[in-house]
Parts: C-alpha cells; sequence; structure tokens
C-alpha cells in the first residue's frame, strides 16, 4: 500500500539513514539555507545559535520566550509541549489521515501520540534536542529544515503546523506553498491559528530569550489568524476545509486544491 510504503520509508530513513547519522552534521539543513545566519531573509533561517537557548529549555524544563525586535516577549509553553496531548491536540490527531508528517514536532508529544494510534509518523525539526526527545518518546523524526528535501515528499496523507507553527520560517505563504509539495493528491494540512486575531498577518525578526536574558541568534518568524489564512491559502494550493475551536486553541484543516 502506497501510504504504508510513505510511512515505512520515513520510519527507516530516521532510524539507519542519513538524519540519524548524517544529516545533522553534513545534510542539507546543516549546509543549506537552514544554517543561514541571523541576517537572512530566506524562510529557514532558524539556524542551531538561534535554537540553543530552546534547545537548553526543552532538557531542563526551564522558562523560554520568544522575544520579537520590538521588544515583546511571550513565552514559550516547553510545559504543554512536554506533556501528554490535551483534547485540543486530540482534535488534530482525530483529524490525521494516512501517513503524518509533523513539521516543527518540538519535543513530539503528536508523533508519539500517533504513532500510538497506529499512524506512521515522522518528526521533522531543526533542534537536535527536539529530535532527540520524539525518538526517545516512541516517535520517529529527523534533523531536518521543511524546507530541505524530505522523504516522501508528494506522498504524505497529512501534515501538522501545530502550535504556531506556520511561522517557521516568517513567511507563511511559502510556508503553504512548500507543505503543499510534500501532500499527496487532496493531502490535508492542519494548521493552528491565533485564536484571538483571526485577521492578524504579522512576519516579524525574533530570539529565543532564556529565564537570565540570554538570547539565541535572530530569526524569522510569522504570526496569522485563520481569516488570513483563508485570504492566503488559494494562492498555495490550498482550500479551508473546516475550521474550528477546542478552548483557546483555533484550528483550519486544509485540502490540497487539485
Ligand atoms: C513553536 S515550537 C513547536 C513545538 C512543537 N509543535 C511541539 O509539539 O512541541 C517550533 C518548532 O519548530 C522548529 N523549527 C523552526 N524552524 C524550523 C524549520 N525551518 N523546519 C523545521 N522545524 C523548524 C523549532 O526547532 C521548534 O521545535
Amino acid at each position: 500500500m502506497r501510504a504504508a510504503a510513505v510511512g515505512n520509508a520515513a520510519f527507516e530513513t530516521a532510524v539507519s539513514g542519513p538524519a540519524a547519522s548524517g544529516a545533522a552534521a553534513s545534510g542539507p539543513s546543516a549546509s543549506g539555507p537552514a544554517a543561514t545566519g541571523p541576517s537572512a531573509t530566506g524562510p529557514s533561517a532558524t539556524g542551531s545559535s538561534a535554537l540553543e537557548p530552546y534547545e537548553h529549555a526543552l532538557r531542563t524544563g526551564g522558562p523560554v520566550y520568544l522575544r520579537r525586535a520590538d521588544g515583546r516577549r511571550h513565552a514559550l509553553d516547553i510545559a504543554r509541549w512536554t506533556a501528554e496531548p490535551d483534547a485540543a491536540d486530540r482534535s488534530m490527531l482525530v483529524r490525521c489521515w494516512g501517513p503524518t508528517l509533523d513539521i516543527g514536532c518540538g519535543p513530539g508529544r503528536l508523533v508519539a501520540a500517533l504513532v500510538r494510534r497506529g499512524t506512521p509518523a515522522l518528526g521533522i525539526d531543526l533542534a537536535p534536542a527536539a529530535v532527540h526527545l520524539t525518538v526517545a518518546s516512541g516517535g520517529a523524526a529527523l534533523r531536518r529544515s521543511v524546507f530541505d528535501p524530505l522523504p516522501g515528499e508528494r506522498r504524505w496523507g497529512t501534515a501538522l503546523l501545530a502550535d504556531g507553527n506556520i511561522g517557521i520560517g516568517g513567511d507563511p505563504a511559502a510556508l503553504l506553498t512548500r507543505t503543499a509539495a510534500l501532500l499527496r493528491d487532496r493531502g490535508c494540512l492542519i494548521v493552528e491559528t491565533e485564536a484571538e486575531e483571526p485577521y492578524a498577518h504579522e512576519r516579524f525578526a525574533a530570539c529565543v530569550e532564556d529565564a537570565r536574558g540570554r538570547t539565541g541568534a535572530p530569526f524569522r518568524w510569522a504570526r496569522l489568524g485563520v481569516r488570513a489564512l483563508e485570504g492566503l491559502a488559494p494562492a498555495c494550493g490550498f482550500a479551508v476545509r473546516e475550521t474550528w475551536t477546542v478552548g483557546d486553541r483555533q484550528f483550519a484543516a486544509l485540502v490540497g486544491a487539485p
């Protein structure tokens, strides 16, 4: 079955292929645009020096923040990301169909839960600590940028952009277009949007900051509300099929336009 083959290939690559040994050091994310420095404007300019405070927080559970260039600061919810999936997370999981790619998987709670449900799943993340934690929790993960070549291109049944990951790269249209190229025909993209700001479409420079004010290198990020997503989707190869809210979190399911 084609779907199973994609999932198996992903698992095999994650366990024994270039990601497990070489990709972190010499693969596309180390040498390509993902490793580009703070002044980079490309969509994957979140290099490892940018993520160091985040990785430290993943390992220690300490507080960590997204610090915007304009001075505003948002706490990153490491506790939730390292916990079991909650009701809002489960509302995404039940909508995953076929082999599922979790883009920016963090410590992997969604990947691990999908595996427990019998859904072939792969997480990708730039942060080695995130990949390590995902694998430790029973999931498969690769250290890759979403903008790098990935296993199963055009064959994933579902892709996830959870927890604000529509912000990856700081250009939601570029990220949506890239994600459309990862999905099979009529594949589904689940996006978490800014629940309280449906028209938000912000693109900005930010860095990760720890509790002592130490920061990683700046990178580009974005925030997107559901109405703004509906406006962007058609030009990026998607139609919005469904939107829903659970508690204070909001989601949209997009389907690849034929
Ligand atoms: C907001 S956190 C997401 C947390 C995650 N969804 C979870 O469940 O823990 C953003 C994640 O995206 C990753 N990331 C940033 N840029 C990326 C890129 N270009 N490709 C893949 N992952 C990326 C970060 O390392 C980080 O783990």
